[in-house]
């Protein structure tokens, strides 16, 4: 199987070679090696039946948690049909609402001219990429898209993936291995950790935002390993707060790791022409190693992407198995990011504007006494709540009164900091902010004072649903 997947590079991928990836397959190879020793240990004997899908302990929280939604009476909240474009308002079973639920920062999932480059790229190439760039060939909107993202970081190049999750991914795989260290901020995106696990990588985290933390990690870890990365988010996504950059920089001089931003949450909300991160700070961008992002929130389409030095980006294409073994980005994708982009320069007003929206928003909802955590009220503001089912009953109220904002529960935050989560967008209005401050005020007090949570449930009569 591995040595399949080192002829197929050979044919494939450009003749690039260097040390530095040679060093990093034989590694992985080896940790390969001794997954695949572990595995021929199983006889036949000791493997009688596949287990069933409906006895795994996944498959029983589902039941679980289930189970306690019935109990008390709270519809779930998740994956429910939007009956037309999604920005700052919606319409779900035939009812207008205030939508805050939408990636789409900048409105330009609607804008005309985001929608026609999309319908001609589709008119001139069809749906679909046809296969990987190495072998289907690329369609012109791919080297634009990637020229456009480039010059935002004034970098030397960029390169482009079909989703953002598998950005991080296969770039963390691709560049680090079982003899290298990634160290992340503690409230890091799944999809990193998702990364690291695949490269064999040692993982270690530091206390959120906090520079001396990881300062502390440095200095006793320091000469360990190979390669270190350090990976933060730009703005976070569940917490809407701004990384600390500049002492992440002083500290890349001080040590010598590789700095990786993760910008999704922070492209075209800060930064006074909506750069992100490094613009907000004045920070100069080529001191990041690799700025990466996604093209599913103010690029108002679908992907990921990377922005860094030109090597970086050949290793990507040569050898990031998320690149190299899987589909390009579908033409209708790359030319609506593209678009949305370019509108990005030029009007800049609807950064201006998000970042007015952020900040009423946040603000509102200090006075009116809700927990915001340590949202700094540009893209993304949580209102915490603490209890799951609090959460997910005060979203579901909200809906009916007209405000669609959704709950945010273990285990994507931690237990006991359940939320609802507010994206906000460039088109809300004052008046929009407002409504949904007041009722969120209006209808957590009422639910407070019913004393609705977990711990109001019978948890006995939870024990005998779910067995
Ligand atoms: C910080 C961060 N990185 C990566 C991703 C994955 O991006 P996508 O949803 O475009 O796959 C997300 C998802 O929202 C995110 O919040």
């Amino acid at each position: 199987m591995t040595d399949d997947v080192s002829r197929q590079d050979a044919e494939e991928a450009p003749a690039l070679r260097s040390d530095f990836l040679k060093t990093l397959r034989d590694r992985k190879d080896a940790a390969g090696k001794s997954r695949l020793a572990r595995v021929n240990r199983l006889t036949p004997t000791s493997v009688k039946a596949p287990k069933r899908f409906d006895d795994l302990p996944e498959y029983r929280k589902i039941v679980a948690q289930k189970a306690i939604s019935d109990l008390a009476g709270v519809e779930n909240p998740f994956y429910r049909a939007h009956e037309r474009v999604a920005g700052a308002t919606s319409r779900i079973a035939g009812q207008e609402v205030i939508n805050f639920a939408s990636y789409d920062y900048l409105s330009t999932n609607s804008h005309p001219a985001v929608r026609d480059a999309a319908i001609d790229a589709i008119r001139q190439f069809g749906i679909s990429a046809s296969a990987s760039r190495l072998v289907a060939g690329e369609r012109p909107q791919h080297g634009l898209l990637e020229q456009k993202i480039a010059s935002i970081y004034e970098a030397e190049n960029a390169v482009c993936f079909v989703s953002g999750y598998l950005t991080n991914a296969t770039v963390i795989d691709c560049l680090v291995g079982p003899n290298d260290l990634v160290i992340h901020d503690e409230l890091i995106h799944n999809s990193v950790l998702a990364g690291v696990k695949l490269s064999g990588a040692t993982r270690r985290f530091f206390r959120h935002n906090d520079a001396g933390d990881l300062e502390r990690i440095l200095k006793d870890i320091v000469g360990d390993f190979d390669r270190i990365l350090v990976i933060v988010e730009g703005i976070y996504s569940m917490d809407g707060d701004v990384a600390p950059l500049p002492e992440l920089v002083n500290l890349r001089s001080k040590f010598g790791f590789w700095l990786m931003v993760d910008e999704a949450h922070a492209l075209g909300v800060i930064g006074e022409r909506g750069r992100g991160t490094f613009e907000h700070f004045g920070i100069d961008p080529s001191s990041v190693d690799i700025w990466m992002g996604t093209l599913s929130k103010t690029a108002s389409s679908c992907g990921g992407y990377v922005a860094g030095c030109s090597s970086l980006v050949q290793i990507l294409k040569a050898h990031a198995g998320g690149f190299v073994y899987s589909v390009g980005l579908a033409p209708a994708l790359a030319s609506s990011a593209l678009v949305s982009l370019e509108l990005l320069e030029t009007e800049v007003d609807r950064v201006t504007k998000l970042r007015e929206n952020g900040q009423q928003f946040l603000k509102r909802a200090q006075s009116a006494g809700l927990d915001t955590g340590s949202s700094a009220g540009f893209s993304v503001v949580p209102i915490i709540v603490g209890d799951s089912l609090r959460a997910v009953q005060l979203s579901n109220e909200l809906l009916k009164a007209g405000v669609n904002a959704l709950p945010i529960i273990y285990p994507a935050v931690q237990e006991g900091m359940a939320r609802l989560r507010f994206f906000l967008t460039s088109e809300h209005t004052p008046e929009q902010l407002e409504t949904a401050v007041t009722l969120t005020a209006e209808i957590l007090r009422e639910l407070i004072d019913k004393k609705v949570g977990l711990a109001s449930l019978d948890m006995q009569q939870v024990a005998k649903l779910i067995t």
